[in-house]
């Protein structure tokens, strides 16, 4: 099945035509506690594995989409994107799924509230904002799991960020993938924290498809990985229900460090880490042997997030001045 085909199952009972001139959506980033890594579908981004998330509050993306004359033309946080511009280009690749028979053209401005370049995937909010933005724009009144499944083939992650709080992307086992789609779990923990140290803005030396890519086909580790996420899952399922913050936290904390392992383990490797990714985990360490409750989660770059509980968060910001804090469920 391609991309467009899945698309025209799930949209075929609807008007292709929009029913609005406009439309604006939002959707939160996420954070994954349980990593999505490696695909055994790349056309339609069907996972290896299954995964969970949180949803970052108030950080996300924002979009407004409306009908253009002749061209597709984005504005990505204020500033027109040249239509050669690969960001430019995966968006109307993406708009080609839902173009139906006539010619269409969008215009399309996206703004994020992540800051900027901090490694959290704002293709995630992204595409999950763009999907609730169709939705709007061409009236359909498709269910979550649909939205999902469309979001999904925009990007992986994107399709756990339909929902906020915390999300399971099911793995699913079949060829089309209509049972690959995220659901939210119904727990809440009003004193979680996410703090978000920006180490660095450079770009990264390779970005998370090729690198999820290369790891599946080069690591002898990545044998080990639908292991370590099936041992890791009921842990934090259960680390949720009994707001269990060491065992979130340490759960969350030893995957991603896997995930790494998994990428140092490819040939040639790729490295991720900087020197301040490397300070940072000391810090954390060093905090938690002092008796602070503080975790950390990486995902494909250097940038480092912690996983903490409200009443350490003068703690955290004291050792970490420039740590950004999100309250998930705020
Ligand atoms: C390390 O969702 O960006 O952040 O499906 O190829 O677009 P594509 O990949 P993407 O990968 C996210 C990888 C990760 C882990 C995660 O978010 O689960």
């Amino acid at each position: 099945m391609t991309r467009k085909e899945c698309v025209r199952r799930i949209l075929g009972e609807f008007n292709a035509q929009p029913q609005h001139d406009s439309a604006t959506a939002w959707a939160p980033a996420n954070i994954a506690l349980c990593k999505y890594w490696g695909k055994r579908n790349s056309e339609l981004y069907l996972p290896q594995t299954s995964s969970l998330s949180v949803s970052l509050g108030d950080l996300g993306t924002q979009t407004t989409l409306s009908i253009a004359s002749d061209c597709d033309m984005v504005v990505l946080n204020g500033h027109k994107v040249e239509p050669e511009n690969a960001f430019a280009r995966r968006l109307s690749a993406y708009l080609d799924l839902f173009r139906g028979d006539k010619p269409i053209f969008f215009h399309i401005d996206t703004a994020n509230t992540v800051p900027t370049a901090a490694g959290l995937a704002s293709s995630a909010s992204g595409f999950a904002a763009l999907v609730l933005a169709l939705q709007s724009l061409y009236g359909w009144s498709l269910d979550g799991c649909h939205l999902s499944i469309l979001a999904r083939l925009g990007s992986g992650s994107a399709c756990r960020s339909i929902y906020h709080g915390f999300v399971e992307w099911q793995a699913g086992i079949a060829d089309d993938g209509f049972d690959s789609y995220a659901e939210p779990l119904p727990e809440t923990w009003p004193d979680l924290r996410v703090g978000i140290l920006t180490l660095s803005t450079a770009e990264k030396p390779i970005g998370s498809r090729q690198a999820m890519q290369h790891t599946l086909e080069t690591s002898t580790l990545y044998r080990a990985w639908p292991q370590q996420v099936e041992s890791d899952l009921p842990l934090l399922r259960r680390a949720i229900a009994e707001r269990d913050l060491h065992l979130l936290g340490q759960t969350a904390e030893n995957n991603a460090l896997a995930m790494h392992a998994t990428l140092l383990a490819a040939r040639p490797a790729i490295l991720y880490w900087l020197p301040e990714s490397v300070q940072s985990i000391r810090t954390i360490h060093d905090l938690r042997k002092q008796g602070a409750a503080v975790y950390l989660t990486m995902d494909a770059g250097p940038n480092v997030k912690l996983l903490f509980e409200k009443n350490d968060v003068e703690c955290i910001r004291e050792r970490f001045p420039k740590v950004a804090i999100v309250s998930p469920f705020a």
